[in-house]
């Protein structure tokens, strides 16, 4: 006697729910690509324009005396992602005999206070837990775990121009926050 002996699906064949499913998938992922890597771009540029760095123009090097700290405050300009931000800041420079400023963050790096310069004692000192440091930023005594903090600085037709930063306060390495 015959029986039919069913042959058993091998999944070779495309049934017509599997070809939909088939087909969303594809259509679920054309969408992925198409939508997700400019918003990826979108994410990673804004990220991009979040750290933007911008110099400020401080004063011309040939006004800066030599050997002699002077505070010079400035128009700092912020762009954080969409946000413009513009406000009044200050740094402390100095110019070494050869011409070279170096500029110093006026944020002690002890916990964050603004020191000042001393010049009866030509010592910059911090109000606050009374850290002292020379003229070359270095610690003289006090709390502070480091020396003042350095900032960026270009030269440009003899203008002195700085990036602003501020780094982690209270500890011995210096980290941008
Ligand atoms: S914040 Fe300057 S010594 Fe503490």
């Amino acid at each position: 006697m015959y029986t039919e002996n069913p042959i058993p699906e091998t999944g070779k064949k495309l049934s017509r729910r599997n070809f939909f499913k088939l087909l969303s998938g594809v259509f679920a992922g054309f969408i992925v690509v198409t939508l997700g890597i400019p918003m990826f771009e979108s994410i990673v540029g804004t990220i991009k324009k979040k750290k933007q760095r911008i110099f400020s123009k401080l004063t011309s090097v040939s006004s800066i005396p030599n050997d002699q700290p002077v505070n010079l405050p400035f128009v700092m300009t912020e762009e954080d992602a969409f946000i413009k931000n513009i406000q009044p800041e200050n740094v402390w420079a100095i110019k070494n005999p050869e011409g070279e400023a170096t500029v110093f963050s006026p944020i002690c790096t002890h916990l964050g206070c603004r020191y000042q310069w001393r010049e009866d004692q030509k010592l910059f000192v911090c109000p606050c837990h009374h850290s002292v440091f020379d003229k070359n930023g270095n610690v003289i005594s006090g709390p502070a775990p480091r020396p003042l903090d350095t900032l960026p600085t270009k030269t440009k037709n003899n203008y002195l121009y700085v990036l602003w930063e501020r780094f982690k306060p209270g500890i011995s390495n210096k980290e941008i926050i």
